[in-house]
């Protein structure tokens, strides 16, 4: 058997950290990606390089299009069955479905059963890292770990900490939010491709004890991640002032307990003041921007044009339960609408740089993740842009990979997705 794996397609995807992903693509439209074991060993020209790997098993993959596997920021694992909930908005939501779906979740055997099902609408949406919420349980938390290390995936996940404003058969403690995460770091963090995240589900749902419990630990260990959820939703702001009426706004609720800082990632941030912005700049911290949750949920238009001159990290994320679709090359797409009616702009290559090498420099992982530099992880995807007679007509002529991912965005869904490929092994096929 060869040792190398060669794919002849169109290659797309950014090699370096850069805030103009319009003009900083590397683009190949005959290229070709070698991966060996686990690892990307070669990118570039196809005519460049197929000589260099004569053994190699060839996969011609031309009019297909390879991108490096997608980050999806911020998603929860238990709220894949209560996708696309007829509701009003966040916190009638939350009452309504989140809590009572999540309560199943206490049952080992039904997340050993959701977790795996899981996985898979990541991978069939292309997505090969996820910063996924589970539940308050922690048995939940070991599934989802157990589900990504059986396919070898990298994930960054946590128990879901809240000890008051919800109902008290799905709350934990202070002292038990830090106990079992604490225990769920040294079980899962950096052990394989799994790296940690605390999660404080958001401010109103932890007491000041908590937050206190779980700023301990984010002291203890500067490099697990952090995510939350931060200026969603009106109500939820007011909310906020007034169980934290000593705060200086919601950022600072969580700025008072150390979470503010690399790899902390703040889902939505939709209603942010301009101090807002430029805390989470200097901090190094990342803004999920979640377009179809924020439609769904009527919270608000996101403003990349304050994200982008603040200086902010920025990435991409689908936010499933309220989020209504896994796939988010479809997420991109609505959060171009959402810049339209900001009378902004969101071009494809910024929102394939927000779901690839953006979010992997924000959190340290570009030399693992993110793009197809050699010696990354062979983390891809191949895109089939042309699946069925309008994508046949909208791209026959077309031969530019910003038109191609435009397209995809707005036609496409998981029907674009080819295959999926992590740590060099093809995990899904269409
Ligand atoms: N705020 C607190 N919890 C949640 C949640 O589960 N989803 C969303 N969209 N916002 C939240
Ligand atoms: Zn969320």
């Amino acid at each position: 058997m060869s040792k190398h794996d060669l794919f002849r397609a169109g290659i797309v995807h950014f090699p370096h950290p850069t805030t103009q992903p319009d003009t900083e693509a590397e683009c190949f439209s005959d290229g070709a990606l070698v991966i060996a074991q686990d690892k990307i060993v070669a990118m570039g020209e196809y005519a460049d390089i197929c000589d260099r790997y004569p053994d190699a098993t060839q996969h011609d993959f031309r009019g297909k299009w390879i991108v490096p596997g997608f980050i999806d920021s911020h998603l929860h694992f238990p709220q894949t069955e209560m996708i696309a909930c007829y509701g009003k908005q966040l916190l009638h939501w939350l009452e309504q479905y989140t809590f009572p779906t999540e309560s199943k979740f206490s049952e080992p055997d039904y997340c050993r059963q959701v977790a795996p099902a899981f996985i898979r609408q990541l991978i069939k949406n292309g997505t090969t890292t996820g910063l996924v919420f589970s539940s308050v349980h922690a048995d939940a938390a070991d599934a989802l770990f157990e589900a990504a290390s059986d396919i070898n995936m990298g994930i960054i996940a946590g128990k879901t900490c809240m000890d008051r404003n919800c109902p008290d058969w799905l709350q934990d403690s202070a002292d038990t939010a830090q106990l079992q995460s604490a225990q769920l770091i040294s079980r899962w963090h950096k052990k394989g491709r799994n790296l940690y995240a605390l999660t404080p589900r958001f401010a109103p749902t932890s007491t000041e004890n908590q937050m206190h419990a779980l700023g301990e630990l984010a002291q203890q260990y500067p490099d697990v991640f952090i995510q939350t959820h931060l200026s969603e939703n009106m109500d939820e702001i007011e909310w906020v002032k007034s169980l934290y009426p000593q705060s200086d706004g919601y950022l600072d609720v969580y700025d008072r307990f150390h979470m503010v800082r690399p790899r902390a990632v703040f889902g939505h941030c939709i209603h942010m003041t301009d101090n807002e912005w430029s805390r989470l700049a200097e901090s190094g911290a990342t803004a999920a921007f979640c377009p179809t949750s924020n439609l769904f949920l009527g919270s608000g238009l996101f403003n990349l044009d304050k994200a982008r001159h603040a200086g902010v990290h920025l990435a991409l994320a689908t936010d499933v339960g309220a989020g209504t679709s896994f796939n988010l090359l479809k997420t991109y797409g609505e959060g171009y609408k959402v810049a339209q009616l900001n009378g902004q702009t969101f071009s494809a290559l910024q929102g394939l740089y927000s779901m690839t090498q953006g979010p992997a420099v924000a959190y340290g992982l570009d030399d693992s993740i993110g793009n197809l530099n050699p010696g990354t992880v062979a983390d891809f995807v191949v895109l089939d842009p042309v699946f069925d007679e309008l994508t046949a007509m909208r791209l026959e002529n077309s031969h530019s990979a910003q038109d191609m991912l435009f397209a995809l965005s707005m036609l496409g869904d998981d029907r674009a997705i080819y295959q999926t490929w992590i740590a060099g092994q093809c995990q899904y096929e269409k």
